[in-house]
């Protein structure tokens, strides 16, 4: 039995790794610490919390004071730390809190756990998996081999220069302090309980409601998609099983340009509407409803500066060293996430609202068609 702390457990990733883990390891501990921002939603662990199955306790990662009681409290032999600020297009508009959050909340985090477990005495059999990104390798022209674990790191973005600022930080505490941590560098995930801000629920969601597609530039950037269970299978392989001090690449397989991705969500989405007839009376803006190319509404605006073309994950390493690979091939994946948003309408709206619907006027506002 394992004491364990997911940091960003109310986000897109960290709600389905809670879910996945409880599933596959029941008698193990879970404690969530998140810090609730724009991105965060509890819903889904609500029935966890109530059967007690899960502690959530609100809060920042950069608080030390909170993050030392709470490992004296649970005394964790695990933590999975996926708490960030995840969205490339917020950090170019608004740097400031990606830095905080990833740079100097994992510093914290890191710092508190090896004083535990040094504390302890229990440094051997703790595991530290520290979440990161392809991003940090930068980008890739369309004939390059796909990042490898040695690949240089190369960040574009403020999002991803604060990742790999976060990776390096594990690795110099790795090799000072014999700090037992290992990092795993995914690429895009998708699936259930994903924000709306990023490209898939974006897309899906604006079809419904007939609004844009906004595809930046000319649409060729490609991302290797990874489905969101395929990820969280691999995260609990590697904080099982990884060698302490390594990197692990964890990808899709599933490389597909933005225009791709974008034509498929629509052309899925007309299936639907042709295969239930409830959906048009539910979503009455969508072309769809109307029995009309939802691919009507797709628009090319103004590209996002320093946009990286093209990720590719090599993840020989994981399946060779742990036998973990990718299951869900990407048309069933996306067929299932489209599928997940139309029965989930009360999430999305609730996420859409407020807050959100201010992020697209200052995301989207200054984007003109091209
Ligand atoms: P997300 O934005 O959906 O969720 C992040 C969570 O972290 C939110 O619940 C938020 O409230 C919480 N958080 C933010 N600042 C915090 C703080 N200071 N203290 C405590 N909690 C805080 O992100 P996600 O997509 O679930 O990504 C999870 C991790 O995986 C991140 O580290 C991200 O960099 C990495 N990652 C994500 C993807 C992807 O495609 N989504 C790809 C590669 C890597
Ligand atoms: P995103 O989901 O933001 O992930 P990331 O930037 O971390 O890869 O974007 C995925 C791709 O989709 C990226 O190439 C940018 C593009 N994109 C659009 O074309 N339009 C949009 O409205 C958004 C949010 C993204």
């Amino acid at each position: 039995m394992q004491s364990v702390l997911i940091t960003g457990g109310a986000g897109f990733i960290g709600q389905n790794l809670v879910h996945a883990w409880r599933a596959a390891r029941p008698d193990d501990r879970l404690v969530v610490v998140d810090a609730m921002t724009y991105a965060a939603n509890v819903r889904s662990l609500e029935p966890l919390m109530k059967e007690g199955s899960i502690v959530f306790v609100r809060g920042d990662i950069k608080d030390a004071a909170l993050i030392r009681r709470l490992f004296d409290k649970h005394q964790f032999t695990r933590v999975a730390h996926l708490a960030a600020e995840s969205h490339v297009d917020r950090s170019i508009v608004d740097p400031e809190a990606f830095l905080q959050t990833n740079v100097l909340g994992t510093f914290t985090l890191l710092k508190a756990a090896l004083d535990a477990w040094r504390a302890s005495g229990t440094i051997d059999r703790a595991r530290f998996l520290h979440v990161s990104t392809d991003e940090v390798y930068g980008s890739l022209g369309p004939s390059d081999t796909a990042f490898l674990e040695s690949s240089p790191y190369r960040p574009n973005s403020p999002y991803a220069a604060s990742k790999a600022a976060s990776d390096h930080l594990v690795r110099s505490f790795v090799a000072t302090y014999a700090m037992p941590a290992l990092i795993t560098n995914c690429s895009n995930n998708y699936g259930p309980y994903q924000h709306p801000e990023k490209l898939i629920p974006l897309m899906i969601i604006h079809a419904l409601e007939g609004k844009p597609l906004p595809v930046y530039g000319d649409g060729s950037n490609v991302r290797d998609w990874l489905h969101v269970s395929d990820h969280c299978d691999a995260l609990m392989s590697v904080i099982e099983r990884g060698r302490v001090g390594e990197t692990y690449n964890v990808g899709g397989g599933n490389e597909r340009n933005n225009r791709d991705v974008v034509g498929l969500i629509c052309d899925t989405l007309n299936s639907a509407f042709a295969a239930d007839q409830n959906l048009a009376s539910r979503f009455p803006s969508c072309p769809a409803a109307l029995a009309k190319s939802c691919r009507s509404l797709i628009a090319f605006v103004t590209d996002r500066p320093g946009h990286d073309h093209r990720y590719a994950i090599d993840a020989t390493k994981l399946a060779t060293e742990l036998g973990s690979r990718c299951s869900v091939g990407f048309e069933a994946g996306l067929r299932q996430t489209i599928h997940w948003y139309l029965d989930q309408e009360a999430w999305w709206r609730d996420v859409t609202s407020g807050a959100y619907q201010a992020w697209i006027d200052k995301n989207y506002g200054f984007r003109i068609a091209v």
